[in-house]
C-alpha cells in the first residue's frame, strides 16, 4: 500500500499527491469523447490549481486539451490559447498559489472570480465548496462543469445550470479517483506502478461519465440525480445477488 502512495510519477510528484486531479482530468476527457469533441480543440477553466485542480490541469493539459485559465486564492491567470501549466505549477508555493512575479509571457491576470465566466467549453471547480450559486452560475459559459471540489455547486444553481443545458458531473463521481483508488490499493486490485492504476481510474472513470452522459441525452435531468438513481439499482441489484440462492437447491442430509 505504502509503495503505492509514494511512487513517483512524472512532474516530480507521488501518485498519492495526483491521483485524485487525475480522476477529474479523466471525467473531463470522458465527456469530450461522450459527445465527440476533439480534445485538442477543446478549451477548459479551472478554479483552484492545489491538489485536485493542478493535478487535473496537469493531465488535461498532457492529453492535449487547452487549459485556458486557472484561479487560485490570489485571482484568475488566463491566455485563450492555452496556458503552459508544466511551467505555472512549477510556481507554485505549498498553498497552491502561483508566484506572479515570474508569470510567463502572454499570461493575463485577472479578478479571481472571473475563472467562472471564462470563455471555455469545460469549467472545474477545484478549489471551494458554493463556488457556483444562484448569484453567478448565469456567469457560467461552458456547455458542462465537473465537479472537483466537494459540493462546488448549490442545489439551486445546479437545478439552474441543468435547465439551461449545461451538464454538471456531481463531486461524487468526479472527484471519487482518490477514494476509490484507495480502495483498489488496500485490497491489492492495483499495484505499485502507478500505469496499473491510471488505467483502472481511465477506465472506471470515462465509463461512469458515457454512463451519465447517455442518460443527459435523453432525459436533462441534472447528473446528480441521474447519478443516485444508477447508484441505487445498482445496490440493489447487487444486495438481490446476495440473497440469490447459489446453483441447484441443496439436499439435507439429516
Ligand atoms: N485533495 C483531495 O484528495 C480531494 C479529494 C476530493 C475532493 N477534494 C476537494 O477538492 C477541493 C480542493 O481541494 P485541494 O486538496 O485541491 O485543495 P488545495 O488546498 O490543495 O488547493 C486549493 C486551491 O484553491 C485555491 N483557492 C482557494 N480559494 C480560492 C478561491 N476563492 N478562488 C479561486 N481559487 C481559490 C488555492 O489558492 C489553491 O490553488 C476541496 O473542496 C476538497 O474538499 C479534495
Amino acid at each position: 500500500m505504502q509503495a503505492g502512495l509514494n511512487a513517483p510519477v512524472p512532474g516530480g510528484l507521488l501518485l498519492g499527491d495526483v491521483v485524485g486531479g487525475y480522476g477529474v482530468a479523466q471525467a473531463c476527457l470522458g465527456v469530450a469523447s461522450a459527445w465527440d469533441w476533439d480534445v485538442r480543440e477543446t478549451t477548459v477553466a479551472i478554479q483552484g490549481i492545489g491538489t485536485m485542480g493542478g493535478g487535473a490541469a496537469w493531465y488535461l493539459h498532457e492529453a492535449g486539451m487547452k487549459v485556458v485559465a486557472v484561479a487560485d486564492a490570489a485571482g484568475t491567470l488566463y491566455a485563450p490559447e492555452g496556458l503552459d501549466v508544466p511551467a505555472l505549477l512549477e510556481l507554485r508555493d505549498r498553498f497552491g498559489e502561483v508566484d506572479r512575479t515570474r508569470l510567463p509571457d502572454g499570461v493575463r491576470v485577472l479578478p479571481r472570480d472571473s475563472v467562472v465566466g471564462i470563455d471555455a467549453d469545460i469549467f472545474v471547480p477545484a478549489a471551494i465548496s458554493y463556488a457556483l450559486r444562484p448569484d453567478n452560475e448565469n456567469l457560467v459559459k461552458a456547455k458542462v462543469v465537473v465537479e472537483a471540489a466537494n459540493a462546488a455547486t448549490t442545489p439551486e444553481a445546479e437545478a439552474a445550470l441543468s435547465a439551461r443545458g449545461v451538464a454538471v458531473v456531481p463531486d461524487f463521481v468526479a472527484n471519487a479517483g482518490a477514494a476509490a483508488w484507495a480502495w483498489w490499493l488496500l485490497l491489492g486490485e492495483v499495484g505499485a506502478d502507478p500505469a496499473d492504476s491510471f488505467l483502472r481510474l481511465r477506465t472506471e472513470m470515462q465509463a461512469k461519465v458515457a454512463l451519465l452522459l447517455t442518460e443527459w441525452n435523453m432525459d436533462r435531468l441534472p447528473l446528480r440525480i441521474t447519478g443516485l438513481r444508477l447508484a441505487e439499482a445498482n445496490r440493489a441489484q447487487r444486495a438481490e445477488a446476495a440473497l440469490a440462492p447459489e446453483g441447484e437447491p441443496q439436499l439435507l442430509i439429516p
